[in-house]
């Protein structure tokens, strides 16, 4: 496996973050403090300009580069390079005064009045012709400058418009979508019911909240436009730049599993993915443990959408962020402990938001590696330079890649279509927790897995699983198939195969789109169970599972039963089934059982196709990097006591130590193991 270096002008990982110096040019001594301390803190790129429009151009087609060109080379002197950002992300006031067309209308029908930021409408041309003179500029005035290594594209780009502009753009996206035909569209929007048929395409609105949200189809195809519509915008961005500077690559930085866009149809404009992450460490509802792999859950999604190189933690808080409902400071330790899990999980970046903390506004007391002390003297600016210390220590690692074998099928559409769906309970649904927890299993167990989606091609895994896959895409059946047929071990649960791509019903029984014949079984009901009802999932040999929210009735048709449920008028019927296929299995579980319980079927699905499960206590979160000079093992441990870990064998390059056995992690304790003779197979 060759080493897939991000930044071959860096050589190794990123270190630094946002750097907003546009606030402080009346400071020069400020900024020259800020380049010694950024060399303290071994900080050897920052982000540069993300919210500098009102500098570079304050008025009108007034531009002022100068300042920035003077940081740039001074930053280049010191050995840090630049990610430049393009501004797009907050507008100044002349653009909105100027051009009202730029302003956001919500879903109410109102049109947002100058301020705060990221609320852009993605259509207006205008809007669209001043960020293409802008970035046009930035890219003649520092495309070629040595420091330079990639563009940021705009901010945390979200959210959506509802503004004549948009409403067009839509019904334009829908007539092409529906071949002009607007009966095509009616049928697909099954728009009969309720005497909802459309006599032309130009009735079509958006969902206001005062107009149509009734029809499944119209609310799943407005989400999908808007993903397509912020495509678009991004990558008028993009175009704009790579036709001064083709080779500097770009990225934008995506937010965890972004409810609103389907961050899968940017990924190919990207040259690679990056996230900001600000998990709520420390909170009150869940265990440290929780929040940790739910974090890395994130990663794990961002990961698997380019997995031929490494992603990018492109923001996450020195200290603590501002905007939570309670902002809670990092604990000692646990700064270096998310920074490492980034890497373990395959970023080749540390970013922080932001490099110094703002003196007023919004984000004054958001954490920053610089505090308004000013100094290197506290603690998390010391946490922070430790971290810098970490990745030198560890910069062979860098260009190495995570493989998994395992693959959760997580579709954005479907996480839309069941949220939308009248049907189930409107209280208990939770697709994305069932996501999160079925990963988290996994992960506990010791094997790694990553997040695909249903058409993603699944030849590198032999185990998937895929929760609640309601609605199928076209193929997704085919490729699920193919899967088992090959040697894959499948589980599916309760609500799958449903609608189609449309939102449509499959006809002849659930799941539909040939999914029966690969499971072996029908699900001729759906049971929603209230709060307070449990019913169970019985084994043979006695033991029970607790199945709570939903419960499937399954007609078997060839498929083995496994479990029965234990209660209820369906008692005795089947509740876990395995259908072999081809080379493989196929399981489908038709009852919500929590995943913590389920580990021993996916221990079963990963002893059958003889992966490894890295036995380590279950607070203790593990990864392999792997490149063509090595292997590294990554130790994470969550926990406020000491763990052990059995059977390590290896260098600690944190601190050199060599291991030969146990590896003992103190509280929210880490090493980064250099194995020894371990090769992973080339995929
Ligand atoms: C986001 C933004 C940053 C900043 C941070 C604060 O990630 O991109 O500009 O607002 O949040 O946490
Ligand atoms: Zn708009």
């Amino acid at each position: 496996m060759e080493k897939t270096i991000l930044f071959p002008k860096v050589g190794k990982f990123v270190h630094g973050g946002d750097y907003n110096p546009d606030q402080w040019l009346d400071r020069p001594d400020i900024l020259k403090e800020d380049i010694r301390l950024m060399k303290e803190a071994g900080v050897n790129c920052v982000t540069l300009g993300v919210f500098a429009w009102s500098t570079l151009e304050p008025r009108k087609d007034e531009f002022h580069f100068e300042w920035m060109k003077e940081i740039m080379d001074n930053l280049y002197a010191n050995g840090i390079y630049t990610i430049l950002a393009t501004p797009s992300g907050a507008k100044p006031a002349w653009i909105d005064e100027e051009y009202p067309e730029a302003l956001r209308v919500d879903h109410k029908g109102l049109r947002r009045l100058h301020g705060v930021r990221h609320n852009h409408c993605m259509s207006s041309p205008k809007y669209r012709e001043r960020v293409r003179i802008m970035d046009r500029k930035l890219a003649e005035n520092f495309g070629h400058h040595p420091g330079l290594i990639m563009y940021h594209i705009s901010n945390e780009l979200g959210g959506m418009c509802f503004c004549p502009l948009c409403a067009a753009r839509f019904r334009q996206y829908l007539s092409d979508k529906f071949d002009h035909d607007i009966d095509k569209l009616n049928h697909a929007w099954w728009a009969t019911f309720w005497s909802h048929t459309y006599q032309s395409f130009d009735q079509i609105e958006p969902p206001f909240a005062n107009g149509e949200t009734s029809m499944m189809g119209l609310n799943l195809e407005w989400k999908r436009f808007t993903t397509w519509n912020m495509n678009d915008f991004m990558m008028d961005e993009i175009r704009t730049l790579k036709e001064v500077t083709p080779d500097i690559p770009v990225t934008t930085n995506f937010m965890d599993f972004f409810y609103l866009l389907d961050y899968r149809k940017m990924a190919p404009g990207l040259d690679a993915i990056s996230w900001d992450s600000y998990p709520e460490f420390h909170n009150d509802r869940e265990s440290f443990s929780d929040t940790m792999y739910h974090n890395a859950f994130n990663h794990a999604l961002m990961r698997s959408m380019k997995p031929d190189r490494p992603f990018m933690l492109m923001e996450s808080a020195p200290g603590l962020p501002n905007w939570h409902e309670y902002n809670k400071m990092k604990r000692p330790g646990v700064h270096k402990l998310a920074c490492l899990q980034a890497v373990a999980n395959g970023s080749d970046t540390v970013q922080y938001f932001q490099w110094r903390q703002s003196r007023g506004s919004y984000e004054q007391f958001h954490g920053a590696v610089v505090g308004h002390k000013g100094t290197d003297e506290t603690r998390i600016f010391k946490e922070v330079a430790e971290v810098g210390r970490i990745l030198e220590k560890i910069s062979p690692v860098a260009g190495t890649l995570v493989k998994a074998r395992a693959a959760l099928i997580v579709d954005w559409d479907n996480r839309w279509a069941i949220d939308d769906v009248m049907a189930l309970s409107r209280r208990t649904k939770h697709y994305d927790k069932t996501c999160v927890e079925i990963w988290k299993a996994f992960e506990e167990l010791g094997v790694e897995m990553d997040i695909v989606a249903s058409d993603s091609d699944l030849s590198h895994y032999d185990v998937a699983v895929a929760p609640m896959l309601y609605l199928l895409e076209p193929e997704t059946a085919q490729n699920l198939k193919g899967f088992v047929a090959r040697g894959g071990q499948l589980l599916a649960t309760y609500f799958t195969g449903c609608v189609d791509d449309n939102q449509l019903c499959y006809l002849g029984g659930f799941p539909g789109d040939g999914l029966q014949e690969l499971f072996g079984v029908e699900s001729e009901e759906i049971d929603t169970l209230y709060p307070s009802d449990r019913n169970g999932l019985v084994f043979e040999d006695g033991r029970v599972w607790e199945v709570r929210d939903y419960a499937e009735v399954l007609n078997v048709k060839g498929a083995d039963v496994l479990a029965t449920f234990e209660s209820d008028y369906y008692q005795g019927k089947p509740a876990l089934t395995c259908h072999p296929y081809g080379e493989g299995k196929a399981y489908y579980i038709a009852a919500r059982v929590n995943a913590e319980q389920m580990k021993p079927l996916f221990e079963q699905m990963a002893r059958e196709a003889d992966i490894p499960c890295r036995r380590k206590p279950e607070t203790v979160e593990y990864h392999l990097r792997a490149g063509e000079e090595g292997s590294y093992a990554f130790y994470l441990n969550h926990s406020t006591e000491e763990e052990i870990v059995e059977d390590v064998h290896g260098r600690d390059m944190l601190t050199d130590e060599k291991i030969d056995g146990n590896l003992i992690l103190s509280a929210y304790g880490t090493a980064v193991i250099k194995l020894q003779n371990v090769r992973l197979q080339p995929l």
